[in-house]
């Protein structure tokens, strides 16, 4: 269950150019209190998942950051920025800015501290699962959290300040994604992290290095830099399908009065419908589709429409679909679904 949640929860981390090309939309995040901290908070309100993104210093206002968690809320879960730094942010261009100080009044320690009544309220509002997602700063106390049971699923983005006990004392699932060129995460060290993670094996676990790119590289990328914006554009596509689990091979099985094709957890309680082109379901590269559906986390469902018509002629494929996904509500656990080809 674990690891399944690891990849519901940030496999679809930015997901929306794989899966989710015309994501749902939940308004304007509004900025909250929660759990004695101001957040930025945006998502279904109802949703039993949320991800709680930890910043870099530079806090919970920065637009770029914003909009991480704006499309982890149009993936369909509650995003959470906390404001950990209670209104005082590092600013770089400030010529008074001292880091060394402002470290010392803000340390990932109190950030730890911080964050579990965040989380609290969270569940006290009925979400099941949390995944942290910690940016630099952000991720020592992504990486706390992970050494506890507060948190379902944790990854690191371009961790600062982590170290082997840290690492050692990790009990859910957990993603690192480094960069190659990062005083603050040295190759050994990020060796050493991929040997204490994969001696365990109770949980999944990625160590990633993205080549030729610096600290920050998925936050604080130049839009105009195309390598820079593909590296983060790829570490977000690897948040996607990184090191998905597999859910064995998919099966045909009779759903709704319609062969479908199916694929995934069968415990999922979000489904996706994959409706597709008039060549059919079994043409293998749709099938693949299906399977990294599958393969994020969905159940997959790839109904042969066609075949039905065959059987009745004239009916309405879409007329059809609705039945397939009405039949899935039916069984009650089908509470959401997502992108717009679904009916
Ligand atoms: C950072 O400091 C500069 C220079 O003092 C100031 O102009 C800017 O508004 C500050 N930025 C933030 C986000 O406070
Ligand atoms: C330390 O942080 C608090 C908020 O946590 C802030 O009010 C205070 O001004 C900071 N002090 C210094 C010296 O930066």
């Amino acid at each position: 269950m674990s690891s399944f949640y690891l990849f519901i929860l940030f496999i679809l981390f930015l997901s929306s150019s794989e899966c989710f090309g015309n994501p749902p939309t939940y308004g304007a995040g509004t900025v909250q209190e929660l759990g004695g901290l101001k957040a930025y908070v945006r998502g279904p309100s109802d949703s039993k998942l949320a991800v709680l993104l930890i910043s870099d210093i530079y806090g919970y206002e920065v637009p770029k950051f914003r909009k991480i968690a704006d499309k982890v809320a149009a993936a369909g879960f509650l995003a959470v920025v906390p404001d950990f730094f209670y209104g005082d942010p590092a600013n770089s261009s400030d010529p008074h800015f001292n880091t060394e100080p402002w470290l010392k009044n803000h340390t990932t320690d109190k950030g730890y501290e911080d964050a579990k009544p965040v989380i609290a309220a969270l569940r006290s509002k009925g979400v099941s699962a949390i995944g942290a997602a910690g940016f630099c700063w952000g991720g020592k106390v992504a990486v706390k959290l992970a050494g506890s049971v507060d948190i379902q699923a944790a990854v690191l983005l371009h961790p600062g300040l982590v170290n082997e006990d840290d690492i050692n004392k990790v009990k859910v699932p957990i993603a690192i994604l480094a960069a190659e060129l990062d005083q603050a995460l040295p190759a050994e060290q990020l060796t050493d992290f991929e040997e204490i993670l994969s001696a365990k094996a109770e949980f999944d676990s990625l160590v990633k290095i993205y080549p030729g790119v610096a600290h920050g590289f998925t936050v604080r990328y130049n839009d105009e830099d195309k390598f820079a914006v593909k590296s983060a554009k790829e570490a977000h596509k690897d948040m996607c399908f990184g090191n998905p689990p597999t859910y064995g091979a998919g099966t045909v099985q009779e759903l709704g009065g319609l062969k479908a094709y199916v694929r995934g957890p069968s415990n999922s309680k979000l489904a996706v419908l994959l409706i597709s082109d008039i060549y059919g379901y079994e043409v293998p590269k749709f099938r693949k589709i299906a399977n990294k559906v599958a393969a994020a986390g969905f159940f997959a469902v790839v109904p042969d429409i066609s075949s039905f018509e065959n059987v009745k002629p004239g009916i309405n494929p879409l007329f059809l679909s609705q039945n397939i996904a009405q039949k899935l509500r039916n069984t009650n656990k089908w509470q959401r679904k997502r992108t717009k080809s679904n009916v």
